[in-house]
């Protein structure tokens, strides 16, 4: 089996595939006053988008996971499951989604071979809701979130939290008890200096401050039993639910980074916070033959940087356009 491996031995197994740049809410801290609904959208097409995730496959991902903007806006996402689905090698599907549309879409993504799902969710408060996303969706998300439970094709479904200073941190503590109750994943991510995010030191929460707005003894999940990536995940003995820090700015995690992106328009980034990354669509266009894709996807595990190193200096320096990488 072939293996993607980096310079400093970090294992790439999972590879996100942002599906449209454009999203249906906006949240300022994501979205970002600089955009408009009329940009271009310069989408790589239905086949070749697999034709790159088979790719990636044969070299050794074995979870791709779909973000946006908002991929459900993306017609053609039921299709793109299933086809991912058919795929040797990948055994993961997920998707990040902000749950607007996806109540609707929930039977027919599961029958595709969906098995992973996060969804994106600030606040259990409709007023703060509204406010934080600009839409009066609170309960279209809460009832897609409800279904998704029930439909029990997921291990554990997964909520986006931010923490804002001011906007969300009070909900913090009611939030985790929500969570723990049900067979939730609650991951509490401090607010990251995105693009137009308007992040500064008055919004940001640090995860020892959620910690101790939280208030109970959590416990650690086993080291053999937690997936790897960003999230640190904690338990309470006897609750279903769990509780995770995703905490870029606290605790650096670019060591165990195990994922590549491709953006809407094919773009392979070798870091979310490194906004330089190597264009897919010439080779694509070039009617190269699959092993070129493949170089070219292992050039950028080399290339100097793209890819950023644990040491290098902090996040707070570079600022990607989230919507466009998808998280
Ligand atoms: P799993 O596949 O369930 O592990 O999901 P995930 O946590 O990788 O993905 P998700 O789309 O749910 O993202 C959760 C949060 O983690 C978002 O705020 C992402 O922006 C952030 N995140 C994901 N990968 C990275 C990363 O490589 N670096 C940084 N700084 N943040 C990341
Ligand atoms: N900081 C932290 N997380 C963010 N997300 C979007 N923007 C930011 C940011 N500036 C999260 C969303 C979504 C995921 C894809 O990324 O909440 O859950």
């Amino acid at each position: 089996m072939k293996k993607l491996i980096d310079p400093m031995g970090r294992h790439i197994n999972y590879l996100r595939v942002s599906l449209i740049k454009r999203c249906n809410l906006r949240c300022g801290y994501c979205y970002g006053p600089e955009m408009t609904h009329r940009e271009s959208e310069d989408q790589l097409s239905l086949p070749d988008t697999l034709r790159l995730i088979k790719t990636f496959a044969s070299l050794g991902i074995t979870k791709v996971r779909f973000t946006g903007g908002e991929p459900l806006l993306r017609r053609e996402i039921v299709d793109l499951v299933h086809q991912t689905s058919l795929l040797s090698g990948i055994s993961m599907i997920g998707l990040t989604t902000n749950g607007l549309l996806l109540e609707p879409k929930l039977p027919s993504l599961i029958n595709a071979g969906l098995n992973r799902l996060n969804i994106s969710l600030d606040t259990l408060d409709r007023t703060v809701f509204r406010k934080v996303t600009g839409v009066n969706g609170f309960d279209r998300v809460y009832s897609a979130i409800t279904t998704a439970e029930q439909s029990g094709a997921f291990d554990c479904i997964k909520i986006n939290t931010v923490v804002m200073r001011n906007i969300n941190d009070h909900e913090i503590h009611r939030f985790a008890l929500w969570a723990l109750e049900r067979k939730i994943d609650l991951r509490l991510i401090e607010f990251m200096p995105t693009r137009g995010s308007g992040w500064g030191q008055d919004l940001f929460v640090s995860e020892d401050e959620i910690r101790n707005q939280i208030g109970l003894m959590l416990e650690p999940l086993p080291v053999n039993n937690n997936s790897p990536g960003p999230a640190r995940t904690y338990t309470l003995p006897g609750a279903p639910g769990r509780i995770s820090f995703i905490s870029a700015i606290s605790r650096n995690f670019c060591h165990k980074c195990n994922r590549l992106r491709l953006t809407s328009d094919g773009v392979l980034l070798g870091c979310l916070f490194l906004n330089k990354g190597i264009d897919l669509k010439p080779v694509l266009a070039g009617n190269r033959g699959n092993h070129e894709i493949a170089r070219v996807i292992r050039h950028i595990l080399t290339a100097p940087g793209l890819r950023r190193m644990p040491e290098e200096t902090s996040i707070l320096r570079a600022n990607p356009f989230m919507r466009m990488v998808g998280g």
